[in-house]
């Protein structure tokens, strides 16, 4: 199961763990890197630069292992200027993640391509998360390592194709190792990942309910307990698709659609004090709860490294009885 991308990061099973904003800290990271696969700090749209030193050091007191570091890319369009450039705060945390050398950095949204050479210099491996086959090239042309293919079917910010066409498509678009994300939550999908000619599974939705992740209990249950058909696609968190738990805040927002604001804006002013009340304080009803259609898929609330060992297990037995066919 150690397959190309395993070798050139330094892991030892094809289990990356999604970077995730709030949720992703140092603790679910250690974990996820010490058990073998790979921990991502997310440092979503709130994380200061300081913080995330901060956390980076936390993984390295717990683990000698590789993890990332996930930065949303976002760019700004500079006052009186064509011209886009990241955020002052994007810009300090790319800062952090070079001086640190950190094994793995990832880019959630936007192009990285301004951090590349600095990042090959140091050694980091670059990938991105992407959405189609577009997006895939542009990216690999931008100089990164690997792309990460997210389909509609995934928590978070998404994009229109579902996993399904898109795994196999971004691996026939591009020549550097995919990783298959969006939907997937068990073994299962990662054979199925495997199938489709990627080189692991980028895990968001099912690492939320683990005991290291730094998500409300309420969160973690709402996972647990949710079927596939629990949630929805709104602009309403941060003015971009994203797929969050349905309750009342994606309720009221589907009636109030144009009153949505664009991105970073509608984050700012409404996604980011949301996510707060549901990610951190455990408001199932107000706040904002990003998640997969694989809440279908969890079920349980276990140790984050007993997820990567199971994933791994479950996929050698998929693999096996799909080879009796
Ligand atoms: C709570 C949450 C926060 C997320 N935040 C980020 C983020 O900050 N950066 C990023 O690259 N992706 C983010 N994502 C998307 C994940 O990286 C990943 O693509 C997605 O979770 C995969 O689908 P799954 O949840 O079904 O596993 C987030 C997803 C969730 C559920």
């Amino acid at each position: 199961m150690r397959t190309p991308i395993c070798r050139a990061i330094g892991i030892d099973y094809p289990v990356l763990q999604a970077g995730m904003g709030m949720v992703a800290q140092a603790r679910l990271a250690a974990a996820v890197s010490e058990a073998g696969g790979l921990g991502v700090i997310g440092t979503g749209l709130s994380m200061m630069p300081d913080e995330l030193r901060e956390q980076i050091r936390a993984v390295r007191s717990a683990t000698r292992k590789p993890f990332g570091v996930d930065i949303l890319f976002a760019t700004v369009r500079a006052e009186g200027s064509s011209v886009l450039t990241y955020t002052e705060n994007v810009s300090r945390l790319i800062d952090v993640t070079l001086e640190e050398r950190v094994a793995v950095l990832v880019s959630g949204l936007g192009s990285p391509e301004a951090a590349v050479p600095d990042a090959h210099d140091r050694g980091i491996y670059v990938m991105s998360v992407i959405g189609a086959e577009r997006h895939a090239r542009k990216a690999v042309a931008a100089g990164v390592d690997a792309v990460i293919a997210s389909g509609r079917d995934g928590g978070g910010h998404v994009g229109s194709v579902g996993t399904a066409a898109l795994v196999p498509a971004v691996v026939t678009a591009v020549d550097v190792p995919v990783v298959a994300a969006g939907g997937l939550a068990d073994g299962r999908g990662l054979a199925a990942a495997l199938m489709w000619g990627a080189q692991g599974v980028w895990l968001g939705t099912r690492f939320i309910a683990t005991k290291e992740a730094a998500a409300h209990a309420t969160y973690k249950a709402r996972i647990a307990l949710s079927d596939t058909s629990a949630t929805t696609v709104t602009k309403a968190h941060s003015g971009k698709p994203c797929r969050l738990i349905r309750n009342s805040f994606t309720n009221f927002w589907s009636e109030r659609e144009d009153q949505i604001q664009p991105y970073p804006r509608q984050a700012l002013e409404v996604g980011n004090p949301a996510s707060v009340r549901g990610r951190l304080e455990g408001d199932d009803e107000w706040g904002v709860l990003p998640a997969g259609q694989s809440v279908g898929l969890v079920g349980s609330v276990p140790p984050a490294g007993k997820v990567v060992h199971q994933t791994v297990r479950e996929a050698r037995a998929a693999i096996a009885a799909g080879s009796h066919c």
